[in-house]
């Protein structure tokens, strides 16, 4: 979770969320069976099966410097 410039609470920043996680892991990010500092993700992404593994390969690929 980041703040921003008015002190509002933002959602995660994901053009590099490639550099921190692998495809499998987001896999199971997104099905909410791992978290991070103990918090799964706040949304149940009403997608599943084939949908959540191509959107993780995706996400994997994001890299922004
Ligand atoms: C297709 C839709 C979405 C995808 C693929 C997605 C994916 C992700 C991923 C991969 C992370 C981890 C980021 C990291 O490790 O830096 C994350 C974090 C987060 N997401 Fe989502 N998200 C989606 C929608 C949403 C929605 C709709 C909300 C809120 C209404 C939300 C709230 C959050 C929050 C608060 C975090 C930060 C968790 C933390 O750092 O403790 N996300 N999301």
């Amino acid at each position: 979770m980041n703040i921003d410039v008015t002190g509002q609470k933002v959602v995660s920043d994901l053009s590099a969320v490639g550099s921190r996680h692998t495809g499998e892991w987001l896999v199971k990010y997104m099905k909410r069976e791992v978290a991070i500092n103990g918090k799964k993700h706040i949304k149940n992404l009403k997608t599943s099966g084939a949908d959540i593994e191509k959107l993780a390969k995706w996400l994997a690929t994001l890299n922004a410097k």
